[in-house]
């Protein structure tokens, strides 16, 4: 079986999905790797490295047409148009295709008859966690968010006693604490910041005391903070000025804000409007990392610096990019464990529907949107059950509405 690793075409993009170090260890699942010269070069591996771990070279019309399975950062907007065009049936199509905010992405492949899995919809459950990509890159985003705002920002973050005097640590305040906001609380710790957090999902709490930073508490009453799947639920408009009103006095102390919150599939949840920055100091740095989905402050724009009364608000775009090789390592291991479900040791395809992961992650299959959730979302009326399909090029490939 072969997996193709075309270079990402998606705008800004410096991820692969593939390192050399996966190839090395997909080739004792007899899986060869097919990589189109230069696909991991803004992530710091040249096509040599690739070779040496047992890769060949193509063009990307080979990876293209060649591989059984094709796994890419970005299926979605020109690269999924791309991609829709030239694959066949009997192919798969691995990445990250934002399903919930535009399940359009699944039915563009569907249309194709090829096989799509969309990586955002791995299940929060312990035997996905090595295959979670939302949680490496947020890892990546939490860390990297503390760094821009540490290098945008007017004061140090450690406590200095020098011959000069005494300067203040900065105070830092993270706003949601998921993957990322956990993240950013630690390294605003380790950078000598006084940290303090705010969650909405009263589990949050114990985590923000184990990375050493302090809960705010705003006695507010939120219903139904949590999903079952271990998302936040999406919090009414009363609920979300209360919580504003609370906030604003928090937000006038800091030096440094980072915010996370993000609700799946749904725009950010303003946390921080132009009022709550009327009230805050010359000097403070915003960096607003939900800024694809919306952003969580009023004032956010996406990919630019907004300075507001002397508040700097950044609205950064792909931020684990800006750190591709540690990204690109993440990711390909994720993308490694996950094939090991999808491909036994012989190399042979093995979708197996009545497996959680499989279920949730194929979007499309054999022309169908076959993701409950993602047709729920077209407006699509429910799939009935599919025996397994004898169109399928492989015979171990069953098929299931969920
Ligand atoms: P996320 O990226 O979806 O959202 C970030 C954070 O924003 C969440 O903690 C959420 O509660 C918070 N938020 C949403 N609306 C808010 C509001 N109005 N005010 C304040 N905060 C708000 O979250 P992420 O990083 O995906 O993590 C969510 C939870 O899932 C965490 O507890 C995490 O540990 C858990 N998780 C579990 C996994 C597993 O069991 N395999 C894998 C990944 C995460």
């Amino acid at each position: 079986m072969k997996l193709g690793l075309p270079k990402e075409s998606h705008a800004g993009e410096s991820r692969v999905a593939i390192i050399p170090a996966n190839v090395t260890r997909l080739l004792k699942n007899n899986l060869h790797v097919l990589v189109e010269s230069g696909a991991g070069s803004n992530a710091g591996f040249t096509d040599e490295d690739y070779v040496q771990a047992g890769a060949t070279i193509v063009s990307r019309e080979q990876v293209l047409s060649d591989a059984d399975i094709i796994t890419v950062v970005n299926a979605k907007d020109e690269q999924l148009a791309e991609l829709s065009a030239a694959i066949k049936p009997q192919q798969i199509v691995i990445g990250m295709m934002d399903p919930l905010a535009h399940p359009e992405n699944a039915q563009a492949i569907a249309a194709t008859g090829a096989t799509a899995i969309a990586l955002e919809l791995v299940p929060r459950i312990t035997r996905a966690q090595s295959m979670d990509i939302l949680s490496s890159m947020a890892t990546i985003a939490g860390y990297k968010a503390v760094l821009l705002a540490a290098h945008k920002a007017p004061r140090l973050f450690p406590m200095m006693m020098t011959a000069a005097g005494t300067l203040k640590p900065a105070r830092a305040f993270i706003m949601g604490v998921g993957v990322a906001g956990l993240q950013a609380c630690a390294t605003a710790k380790r950078l000598g910041a006084v940290v303090e957090a705010y969650d909405i999902r009263p589990a949050a709490r114990e985590q923000i005391i184990s990375v050493g930073a302090k809960p705010v508490e705003l006695d507010l009453e939120a219903e139904n903070t949590e999903t079952k799947g271990g998302y936040a639920a999406e919090q009414s408009d009363d609920f979300l000025k209360r919580q504003q009103q609370a906030m604003a006095n928090v937000l006038a102390q800091q030096d440094i804000v980072i915010t996370t919150a993000a609700i799946p599939g749904r725009k950010a949840p303003i946390l921080i409007t132009k009022e709550m920055v009327d009230g805050m100091k010359a000097g403070t740095i915003i960096v607003d990392l939900a800024a694809e989905t919306g952003g969580n402050c009023e004032l956010t724009e996406l990919d630019k610096e907004v300075v507001y009364n002397g508040v700097t608000i950044l609205g950064p775009s792909n931020v684990p990019g800006s750190a591709a090789n540690h990204a690109s390592q993440m990711y390909g291991t994720n993308i490694e464990n996950l094939l090991k479900l999808l491909v036994n040791k012989d190399g042979e395809l093995n979708l197996d529907f009545d497996d959680e992961i499989v279920k949730d992650t194929v979007v499309a299959h054999q022309g169908e949107v076959t993701s409950a959730r993602l047709r729920d979302l077209l407006g699509l009326p429910t799939l009935e059950v599919n025996e397994p399909s004898a169109s399928a090029d492989d015979s171990n490939t069953t098929s299931e509405a969920k």
